[in-house]
C-alpha cells in the first residue's frame, strides 16, 4: 500500500515538471528553440499536390530533405515537384491513392528501392464532404474514412518497420481541430479525424513501449485557405483568423525539426478545446452558438463548387 502511495506522489511530481516544462516551451517562440538536422531525410508526403501538403513539402525541401510526394493529383504533384526543383531540392513523385492498399504497399517497396528509406512520414492527405448526416452517400462516409483515417493504416503499416530497424523517424498525422468535436454538418469529417488521432496516440505509444526513439507530432489546425473548407464562416475571425497553407506548412516543419508532440493551430484555439472537454453539453453548445460554430458548415461549398 505504502508502495502505491509513492508511486503515486512521484507520479504526480513528475506530470507537474512535465507540464511546467510543457507550458514554458509553449511560451518560447519555436523558431528559438533547438532543432534537429533534417536534411539527407526522406520525407514522403501524402496529399503533395496541393494546399498543406504542398506548402510541408517545400518547407521540407527548403530544410534540405528529400521529397517524396504522394498524391491522386497528378497536376498538382507535378507542380509541387517543379516548385521543390527550383528551390534546388530532390524530388519524386507518384500517383498515389492512399485509400488503395495494395497500391500503397507496392509503391512503398519501389520507393525504398529507388529513393530510400523513408524516415519522415507526413500523412496529410484528406477529404470533406460538407453534408447533413442523412444526406451523405454512403459511398462518400466510406470515402472519407478510407483517405481520412485508414490510409494511415496502411502507410503506418509500410513504413513504420523499416524505421524501426534503423531506431529513427518521424510521423506527422495532420488530422484538425474538428478531431476534437463533431459540428453540424461534418460528421463524417470530424468521426474521421477523431479516428485519426486515436490512431495517432495510439501508434506512439506502442512505439514506447517497443522502445523505439520515432518521434510522433499530431497537428491539429482550425479552418484554413487552402480550398477544402471553401465558403465556411468563422463569426470572429480577429480571435480565431483563417490560416494559410503556407503558415501551416512552415509550423508543421518547426514542429518536426523541434519534436513537438502536439501542434494546435492557431495557439488559441486550445482554449476552445480545453473548454469543449470541461463544459457540460448545454454548455458546450452555449459557447459554439456563440462561435459560430453551429452554422460555420452551413455555407461551406468546397472544392466541389470551384470552376
Ligand atoms: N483546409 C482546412 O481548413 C483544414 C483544416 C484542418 C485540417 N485540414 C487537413 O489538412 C489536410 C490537407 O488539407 P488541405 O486543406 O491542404 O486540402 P487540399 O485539398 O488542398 O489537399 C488535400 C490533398 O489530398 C489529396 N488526396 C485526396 N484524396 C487522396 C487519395 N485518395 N490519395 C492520395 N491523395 C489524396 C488531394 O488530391 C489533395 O492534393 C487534410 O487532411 C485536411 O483534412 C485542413
Amino acid at each position: 500500500m505504502l508502495f502505491v502511495f509513492l508511486e503515486f506522489v512521484n507520479s504526480v511530481v513528475v506530470i507537474i515538471i512535465h507540464s511546467l516544462s510543457a507550458v514554458i516551451n509553449n511560451v518560447i517562440p519555436m523558431f528559438l528553440w533547438p532543432k534537429k538536422p533534417i536534411q539527407d531525410e526522406i520525407a514522403l508526403v501524402t496529399g503533395g499536390g496541393s494546399g498543406i501538403g504542398r506548402e510541408i513539402a517545400l518547407n521540407l525541401a527548403r530544410s534540405k530533405c528529400r521529397v517524396v510526394l504522394w498524391d491522386v493529383n497528378e497536376k498538382g504533384n507535378e507542380e509541387t515537384a517543379r516548385m521543390i526543383q527550383e528551390l534546388g531540392g530532390k524530388v519524386s513523385s507518384y500517383y498515389c491513392d492512399v485509400t488503395n492498399k495494395e497500391m500503397v504497399y507496392k509503391l512503398a517497396e519501389e520507393v525504398k528501392r529507388d529513393v530510400g528509406n523513408v524516415t519522415l512520414l507526413v500523412n496529410n492527405a484528406g477529404i470533406v464532404n460538407g453534408k447533413k448526416l442523412l444526406d451523405i452517400p454512403d459511398e462518400k462516409i466510406l470515402a472519407t474514412f478510407s483517405v481520412n483515417t485508414l490510409a494511415h493504416f496502411w502507410t503506418l503499416k509500410a513504413f513504420l518497420p523499416s524505421m524501426m530497424e534503423v531506431n529513427k523517424g518521424h510521423v506527422v498525422t495532420v488530422a484538425s481541430v474538428l478531431a476534437e468535436c463533431g459540428i453540424p454538418y461534418c460528421s463524417d469529417y470530424c468521426a474521421s479525424k477523431s479516428a485519426a488521432k486515436a490512431l495517432h496516440q495510439a501508434a506512439a505509444r506502442e512505439m514506447i513501449i517497443a522502445g523505439s526513439d520515432i518521434k510522433f507530432t499530431l497537428v491539429c489546425p482550425y479552418l484554413v485557405t487552402s480550398g477544402l473548407f471553401r465558403g465556411t464562416s468563422t463569426r470572429f475571425p480577429w480571435i480565431l483568423p483563417h490560416l494559410t497553407p503556407e503558415y501551416v506548412g512552415r509550423k508543421v516543419v518547426e514542429a518536426i525539426q523541434t519534436n513537438q508532440e502536439y501542434l494546435y493551430l492557431p495557439h488559441q484555439i486550445h482554449a476552445a478545446v480545453l473548454l469543449e472537454h470541461i463544459l457540460p453539453f448545454k454548455g458546450q453548445l452555449v459557447m459554439e452558438e456563440f462561435m459560430g460554430a453551429n452554422v460555420a458548415m452551413q455555407t461551406f461549398t468546397g472544392r466541389e463548387k470551384e470552376v
